[in-house]
């Protein structure tokens, strides 16, 4: 697991920005509930740290699609890009990381995709 912060560096629904072994991840905290994900939103590559949340989604701040803070799963695509082709709205989900809090101190690895 690698070390990425002291958990008093990612207040309550807050989404932060950190480089971890050479990565961006993005640490959150929603409802008191630490999540980690790369940087990187799937559908066009926007920072997520840059978005909010709505229920137990995180937002992209670019096209608002929704994605899990559980899963990390694409769970909604905004009603304003309906008529976009389903070649645009295509969107893998977030890459997730599992979270550990050891000592005050956050861990993450990447979290393993089951197939
Ligand atoms: S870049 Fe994130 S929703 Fe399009």
């Amino acid at each position: 697991m690698s070390r990425v912060c002291d958990v008093s560096e990612v207040p309550n629904e807050s989404l932060k920005k950190f480089t971890v072994d050479g990565k961006e991840i993005c640490v959150g905290k929603h409802n008191g509930k630490l999540f980690a994900c790369e940087n990187m939103c799937p559908h066009r590559f926007a920072s997520m740290d840059k978005g909010w949340f709505d229920g137990d989604n995180v937002v992209c701040h670019i096209h608002y699609f929704q994605f899990s803070i559980d899963t990390g799963k694409l769970e909604k695509i905004d009603e304003k890009w309906k008529e976009q082709s389903a070649a645009w709205k295509k969107s893998d989900d977030l890459t997730m990381y599992d979270v550990e809090v050891k000592d005050d101190e956050i861990f993450l690895e990447p979290r393993r995709k089951i197939i």
